[in-house]
């Protein structure tokens, strides 16, 4: 398996691109089950992910066609998905347990068949990620659902009902899945507490031009108006802002110069006000912004991760890391998954001063240095918040289980090595 070594010590500075979001591009792929007519996805980012539900959508009965293409100066993938009919409702164990993120065909797919069979994604090591409230909402559609062995059985008689869902917690998966189904209901549904998150906007902005009806996009209540069938479009997928804040950490810890093209900053209004309250500079561009933490004093603050716009737990490992060499300490409260302080035994290894109270919370107390270690995480931004460590790091850091890191950052490697990190991936 690959690993990656980093040396650390190097500041950082230069450009990085930004690719398309990974959260936003699942989903978008799924919706395209939803007509039969090709549904074309620009800015897609190149990631395990994406050919893993790529995988999916072809034994569904999706044609797949990608295409390379520069957009905005930078190397992206185009997607063409066409499923004039659909082959198999089932989604198997076998490929749904590689993704969670499969759950994506759950909507559509009774939204189009009336039916589907999908492997329960089962826990992960940030928690235990149940269905039940996209399962609860479908059923308040009309859906008749049992779960036997291992599997979800969904089915509708007819078509789905427009319905009044009330997510008892945000849920962005939960709020996707219902989305696409409410399209192509019969009647209006009303989902309140939906996620407001930029990727459950951009699903929202894609089903409207396959011809979908839906308003209160980017607000926590959404109407859909059921139609009978929707069409192909194209749709260009948004800026990954967990990508952006990653390396704006990445700026950050190496107390360097990056600027972020393609950023979005208003997807990052709370990360980047975090930032600046812990002494960084951040100017907006036309293109996307720059983070100066140039002979910057970096001060330790309490953070809480929140559904959007809070602060995203996709980030929390990342400012984790962060704060390991600040002035100070941090009082980091995470509250979406119960299980997301994966990295913190691997911090500690590398020299970090952080005490884990419960499941909920940790405390950070900067160290003057950290110390380059062999390490390895469980999940995606746990590894890069190693990777973070790794950068500032006396020495050599080895990250294991690369495979992570494949899953949801594209070329990483390659981007912080042409602002200056020393870093390589070691085939194995
Ligand atoms: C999405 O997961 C993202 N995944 C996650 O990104 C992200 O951390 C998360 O949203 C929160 O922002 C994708 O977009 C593919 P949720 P999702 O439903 O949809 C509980 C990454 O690193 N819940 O908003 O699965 C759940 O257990 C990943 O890129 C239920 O109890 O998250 C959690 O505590 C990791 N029942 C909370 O709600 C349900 O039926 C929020 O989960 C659904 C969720």
């Amino acid at each position: 398996m690959d690993k990656i070594k980093v040396i650390g010590g190097k500041k950082l500075e230069g450009k990085i691109y930004i690719s398309g979001a990974k959260n936003a591009a699942l989903p978008l792929m799924t919706a395209a089950l939803l007509t039969d007519e090709p549904v074309t996805l620009t800015n897609m980012p190149i990631l395990s992910d994406i050919n893993s539900l790529c995988v999916l959508l072809e034994q569904h009965g999706s044609k797949i066609e990608v295409k390379d293409e520069i957009l905005d100066n930078h190397e992206t993938k185009t997607y063409t998905f066409t499923t004039k009919k659909i082959k198999t409702t089932k989604a198997p164990y076998e490929i749904v347990r590689k993704m969670r993120a499969s759950y994506y065909v759950l909507g559509p797919l009774l939204a189009r068949e009336g039916k589907v069979e999908l492997s329960l994604p089962g826990g992960c090591a940030i928690g235990a990620r149940p269905m039940d409230l996209h399962l609860s909402a479908l059923e308040k559609m009309g859906a008749k659902i049992e779960i036997k062995k291992g599997y979800v059985h969904a089915k509708v008689r007819k078509r789905l009902k427009g319905a009044h869902i009330i997510f008892p917690k945000v849920t962005v998966g939960g709020t996707c899945n219902l989305l696409m189904a409410a399209t192509l209901a019969k009647g209006t549904t009303k989902i309140e507490n939906a996620a407001k998150e930029p990727e459950v906007n951009d699903l929202a902005n894609l089903l409207i031009s396959m011809g979908a009806k839906i308003y209160g996009i980017g607000t926590s209540i959404l109407t859909i108006e059921g139609v009978d069938k929707l069409h192909g479009a194209n749709h260009k997928v948004v800026p990954d802002r967990i990508e952006a804040g990653s390396y704006a950490m990445a700026a950050a810890i190496t107390r360097g110069k990056i600027e972020l093209i393609n950023a979005c900053p208003r997807d990052l209004a709370t990360p980047i006000s975090l930032l600046r309250d812990i002494g960084v500079k951040i100017e907006e561009t036309k293109r996307g912004f720059i983070i100066d933490a140039n002979k910057c004093k970096i001060i330790g603050k309490d953070v809480m991760t929140e559904p959007f716009p809070g602060f995203p737990t996709d980030l929390q490992a990342q400012f984790t890391a962060l704060m390991t060499t600040a002035d100070g300490a941090s009082l980091i409260t995470e509250t979406i998954f119960e299980n997301r302080f994966m990295h913190v035994p691997e911090l500690l290894r590398m020299g970090a001063d952080i005490n884990i109270h419960g499941h909920g919370s940790a405390i950070v107390r900067g160290v003057k240095k950290l110390s380059g270690a062999e390490v390895m995480a469980t999940d995606l931004r746990a590894s890069f918040a190693l990777i973070l460590a790794g950068l500032v790091a006396d020495g050599t850091t080895i990250v294991n289980r690369v495979y992570h890191l494949d899953r949801g950052y594209e070329k990483l490697e390659e981007k912080l090595a042409a602002v200056g990190a020393n870093i390589k991936r070691i085939k194995e």
